[in-house]
């Protein structure tokens, strides 16, 4: 039988309370009588407790930042099936390498419904929140909605200055419905605002030649789109829905099949541009 380990003494429960070593403290009466019984070295006991702290706070960290990222579901590269999809494994990887966001470039997921994008954009983001970015993900309408307050209270800038202290800001379900001239107007400040600072991700079911259906202000949507597009990864998904697929072989291939919008956003070859399409 192990003997019970002795609580620590109050001093050493009160200064690493002070020193906020919560992990360390956790650990430590148990990990003080097992350095005991096992005549472990002073260093292989210091290190085993401050490893514990260390670990614990990596741990809270990720918990906290993938927590603020505000991701609305748990998706991973591992867990999307580049075969069942129509882009190319050499571009999945690439928006997993990160090797975007470093560059400060942009995301752009382009295509129908069910086609993955969302998937993407929330594995991208969860990448990069492991990798030790700050990660931002909201819908647009949320985006527009936090946006047009700030104008309410003469803010917005200080909205989008909070919003540019994150690595990447990824805005999912661009296009869903459409913006009046404000809107449109207060996108553009806050696209122009990240230009080349920050990278932006962003889904849309939209080709980028039907942005006009939303944007209602043509020439703010081309400078919206021009400043998006100058340094940007593409990403144009198509085919059928994910979703319908996966419903239609739970029942054993009996779903009707409804239509599916198809793109007409052009696709450079191997589905990767680094070039705008406008
Ligand atoms: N290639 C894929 N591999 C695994 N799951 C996928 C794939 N494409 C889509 N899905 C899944 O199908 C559902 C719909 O995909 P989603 O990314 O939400 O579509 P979109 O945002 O394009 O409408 C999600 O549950 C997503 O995880
Ligand atoms: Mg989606």
């Amino acid at each position: 039988m192990t003997a019970v380990a002795l609580p620590l003494e109050a001093d050493l429960v009160a200064g690493l309370k002070r020193l906020q070593l919560a992990h360390f403290r956790a650990v430590a009466a148990e990990t003080l009588q097992t350095a005991t019984t096992q005549r472990w070295t002073p260093e292989a006991l210091l290190r085993a407790l401050i490893t514990t702290e260390v670990t614990g706070r990596n741990a809270a960290n990720l918990a906290a930042r993938l927590k603020a990222a505000g991701f609305p579901v748990t998706k991973s590269f591992d867990d999307f099936q580049v075969a069942a999809s129509s882009v190319p494994p050499a571009t999945v990887d690439y928006v997993a390498s990160l090797e975007w966001l470093r560059a400060r470039e942009n995301l752009c997921l382009i295509g129908p419904a069910g086609t993955g994008k969302s998937h993407l954009l929330v594995a991208a983001g969860q990448a990069a929140v492991l990798a030790g970015f700050k990660v931002k993900y909201t819908i647009a309408a949320d985006l527009v909605e936090t946006l047009y307050r700030g104008l309410a209270d003469n803010t917005v800038g200080k909205v989008i200055d909070g919003l540019l202290r994150h690595d990447a800001i990824l805005v999912d379900e661009l296009g869903f419905a459409p913006l009046d001239d404000i809107g449109t107007q207060l996108l553009f400040r806050f696209v122009a605002a990240a230009y080349e600072r920050r990278g932006l991700g962003v889904a849309s079911h939209w080709p980028f030649d039907q942005w006009g259906r939303f944007l209602p202000q043509q020439s703010t949507a081309a400078s919206l789109l021009d400043r998006l597009l100058h340094h940007a990864v593409i990403v144009v998904t198509e085919g059928e829905s994910f979703r319908m697929k996966e419903a239609r072989s739970r029942a054993g291939g009996q779903v009707v099949r409804t239509t599916t919008p198809t793109t007409t956003a052009r696709r450079a070859p191997g589905g990767l541009v680094n070039t705008p399409v406008a």
